[in-house]
């Protein structure tokens, strides 16, 4: 039985999928591995894959997309009964797909910019993680600072701020602003294939923290 690792966020453009392929990726390399793309008809995750696919560079990945809530439930177990990992980039909303996301997974990951939207964005999601906590259903969430620009002291003020205000960790890995996301996206690969070597250690250290958090 593998495990299962949410990304989500109602605000679009926060870096789900940017997440979420680089993760899959990266897992891909560790065993076997599904990327589930539940933001159809956006569908960023599907294009990486299909791309992924053409150049020959799935190994170990398989990449499959889900068009509502019964066919993400049901797509996530038949995957996760043969996979080691399974990854879902899910859509901008607080819809039943989300719920349902955060109460199969793991671990669930919340990319966040520090800017004021993004963060007020971010208070009904914790909201919702937190009444179901409270119906004890127990969500591991932990937000992942995302286009972080750790050298200014507004990022890290409004960083430090929103955690305490929104009640959720984040992890200590945090992903800078850096082109090597945007262009190995489009190029189906990840920023580990990618010659940025701070996007390369960076994106190392958050994925060894999540596979500690994972508890593998
Ligand atoms: N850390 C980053 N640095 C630079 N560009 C980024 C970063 N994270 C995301 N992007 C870019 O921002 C856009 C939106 O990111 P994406 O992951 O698609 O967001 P979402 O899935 O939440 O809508 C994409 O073009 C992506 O390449
Ligand atoms: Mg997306």
């Amino acid at each position: 039985m593998g495990r299962i690792i949410g990304i989500v966020q109602v605000k679009g453009g926060v870096g789900r999928s940017t997440l979420a392929t680089n993760l899959a990726a990266a897992l891909a390399r560790h065993g076997r591995t599904a990327l589930i793309d539940a933001d159809v008809p956006q569908g960023t995750s599907a294009s990486w894959g299909k791309l992924r696919e053409e150049t020959g560079r799935l190994g170990q990945l398989t990449v499959a997309g889900v068009a509502d809530y019964r066919a993400l439930v049901s797509k996530a177990r038949e995957l996760v009964a043969v996979n080691d990992f399974v990854v879902i980039d899910g859509p901008p909303r607080l819809a039943e797909v989300t719920r349902a996301i955060m109460v199969m997974s793991r671990l669930c990951l919340i990319p966040l910019g520090a800017s004021a939207a993004e963060i007020w964005a971010t208070a009904d999601l914790v909201k919702t993680i937190k009444e179901a906590s409270a119906r004890r259903l127990d969500i591991n969430a932990r937000i992942v600072w995302n286009r972080f620009r750790e050298h200014t002291r507004s990022a890290r003020e409004l960083g430090d701020a929103a955690e305490k205000q929104l009640g959720l960790t984040a992890l200590h890995s945090k992903l800078g602003y850096r082109v090597a996301y945007s262009e190995a996206l489009a190029r189906g690969l990840s920023v580990a294939e990618w010659p940025d070597r701070h996007a390369q250690e960076e994106f190392a250290a958050l994925v060894a923290e999540i596979k500690q958090q994972l508890g593998v």
